[in-house]
């Protein structure tokens, strides 16, 4: 008997580990796939129209001045609570309005303020743009931003 580790214990301490480590690997990557694909994806909330929301929203890069769920850029504010920022939590109609109205406002030309341009958006475009924005709005953040306006 010799003292200590042997080769053949070493090997197998290697693939054993390396095993048991690759199928932990493996399960928690399964884990993961299926909590986001049935637990954190809200499938019903994609509407046809929330889907032509976003895609108005890539269309116009709103994301190269704005950030959406704390993504993009820090020109203008975030835009993924601007619902909730706008009262559509109490007053849905109301926030509609003033969400289409602030865009077709654009840019106001106030002196020392920051300019959103005006973007060429119809009105369907503009409903979906909106659901987008309120479904954005429904996602749970646990909190976040920290503050509202991001
Ligand atoms: C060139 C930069 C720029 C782009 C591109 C841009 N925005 Fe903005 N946006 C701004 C700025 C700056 C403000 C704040 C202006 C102010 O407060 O007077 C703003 C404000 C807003 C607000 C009001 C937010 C609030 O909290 O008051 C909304 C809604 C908004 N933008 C939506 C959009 C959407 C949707 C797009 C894409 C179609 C877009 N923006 C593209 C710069 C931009």
């Amino acid at each position: 008997m010799t003292e200590g580790l042997t080769k053949a214990a070493a090997r197998n301490i290697f693939y054993g580990g390396s095993l048991f480590f690759f199928l932990l690997f493996a399960a928690l990557t399964v884990h993961s796939h299926l909590y986001i694909v049935n637990v954190s994806t809200d499938r019903e909330g994609f509407t046809d129209s929330v889907i032509l929301g976003k895609q108005v929203w890539e269309q116009h890069n709103c994301i190269n001045c704005h950030t959406i769920l704390g993504e993009g850029a820090y020109f203008g504010p975030e835009i993924g609570n601007v619902w909730t920022r706008f009262g559509g939590r109490e007053n849905p109609e109301g926030a509609r309005a003033a969400i289409a109205a602030w865009m077709r406002a654009m840019p106001t030309g106030v002196p020392g303020r920051r300019q959103m341009p005006y973007f060429e958006i119809n009105d369907e475009e503009m409903d979906a743009l909106i659901d987008f924005l309120q479904w954005t709005d429904s996602i749970d953040t646990q909190g976040w931003p920290p503050h509202p306006s991001g």
